[in-house]
C-alpha cells in the first residue's frame, strides 16, 4: 500500500483535489481512528475511485465545558489506518485553515432537528457540525460523503443540510460498528477505565433488550431498556427515548421503524448509542 498524500493547507488540497480523476468520496473524522472509521473508508472505496479522509477536531462543535482539549489526537496512528485502507488523500488542517481569521466562515444552522436530544444537551453542537461539514464539502468537493449511523441524529441533520443547500453530494450512512461484546466503537472509549468499560457495556445491552421487545410497542421497549440500565447505576442517563425513525417524533400507531437512542455518562465520559427497532404497528383491517 502506498502512503496517502498528507495535505494540511487549503491551497495544497485544491491542487491535489483538482488532479483526482473520476468519482471521489470523503470520510470526515475527528481522528483517533478506530474500526468504525475504517469501515466508513471501505464503504467510501466501494462508492468511488478515490477516497479522501479529513481529520479535524472541530472546535465549533464542542461546548465550553466539553472535552475539546483532551480529545485524543493520534495523527501518526491515524495515517497508518488510512494507509491500510488504501486512502488516497488525508486532509488534516489546523484550525486557522478551516476558519481563517481573515475570512468570516458563517455559522450554518442545523434547524429544529438540531435542537432536540443531543442538541438539547449540547446547545449549538449541531450548528457547529453542519458548519464544518458544509465547509469541508466546499473544500473537498466530493461526489459521495460517508457518515456513520452511530451518530444517527448527526446523520439526519447532515442529510437535511445537504438537501436544503441543494448540494449534489450523495450522503451514505453506514451501520454502527461494534466491539465483539456489543460496545459501539467510539474515539471516546479510550477514556474509559476497565471498570467503566464494563459499565458502558450496559448501554448496548439495554438497547438490545429494548429491540427484543419491539413487537410489544414503544412503551415495552423503553421499560426493558430502563430495566437493563437499572443494573448499572453508575451509568448516568442524559436521555433514553424511542422515536419514529423517519420523523424523529414520538412513535405513532403507524410507526413501523423506530430508533432507540441513548446518551449517558460513565465517569467523566459521555457516550451515545442507538439501535433501530421494528415496532408493532396496527395490522391492516380487512
Ligand atoms: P467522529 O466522531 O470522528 O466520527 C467520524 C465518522 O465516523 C462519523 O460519521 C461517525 O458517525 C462515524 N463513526 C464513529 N463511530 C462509528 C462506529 N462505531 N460505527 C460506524 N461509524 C462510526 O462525527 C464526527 O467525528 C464529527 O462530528 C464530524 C462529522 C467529523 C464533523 O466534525
Amino acid at each position: 500500500m502506498t502512503d496517502p498524500v498528507l495535505v494540511t493547507t487549503r491551497e495544497h488540497l485544491a491542487a491535489v483535489r483538482a488532479a483526482l480523476p473520476g468519482r471521489v468520496s470523503v470520510v470526515m473524522t475527528m481522528g483517533a481512528l478506530h474500526d468504525g472509521h475504517a469501515r466508513l473508508m471501505d464503504v467510501a472505496r466501494d462508492q468511488a475511485e478515490h477516497v479522501l479522509v479529513t481529520i479535524f477536531v472541530n472546535p465549533r462543535q464542542f461546548g465550553a465545558n466539553e472535552d475539546l482539549d483532551r480529545y485524543p489526537r493520534t495523527l501518526d496512528a491515524d495515517l497508518e489506518v488510512c494507509k491500510a485502507r488504501g486512502v488516497d488523500v488525508v486532509f488534516a488542517p489546523g484550525v486557522e485553515e478551516v476558519y481563517p481569521a481573515e475570512e468570516q466562515v458563517p455559522l450554518v444552522f442545523a434547524g429544529e432537528l438540531g435542537d432536540i436530544l443531543e442538541g438539547a444537551h449540547r446547545p449549538g453542537h449541531f450548528d457547529g457540525v453542519v458548519t464544518v461539514v458544509s465547509r469541508l464539502l466546499d473544500l473537498t468537493r466530493p461526489d459521495v460523503a460517508v457518515f456513520g449511523e452511530k451518530d444517527a441524529q448527526q446523520l439526519a441533520v447532515i442529510r437535511q443540510m445537504v438537501a436544503s443547500q441543494g448540494r449534489a453530494v450523495e450522503v451514505v450512512g453506514v451501520p454502527t460498528v461494534r466491539e465483539p461484546d456489543g460496545l459501539a466503537m467510539s474515539s471516546r472509549n479510550r477514556y474509559l477505565s476497565g471498570a467503566e468499560r464494563e459499565s458502558a457495556l450496559t448501554i448496548s445491552r439495554a438497547l438490545k433488550a429494548g429491540v427484543d421487545q419491539g413487537s410489544r410497542g414503544p412503551r415495552a421497549v423503553l421499560e426493558a431498556a430502563r430495566a437493563a440500565l437499572a443494573a448499572a447505576p453508575e451509568v448516568v442517563l442524559d436521555y433514553l427515548v424511542v422515536v419514529d425513525a423517519e420523523s424523529w417524533d414520538r412513535p405513532s400507531d403507524r410507526t413501523t421503524f423506530g430508533k432507540i437512542l441513548v446518551a449517558a455518562r460513565v465517569g467523566s465520559t459521555r457516550l451515545i448509542d442507538n439501535m433501530e427497532v421494528r415496532l408493532a404497528s396496527a395490522p391492516p383491517v380487512g
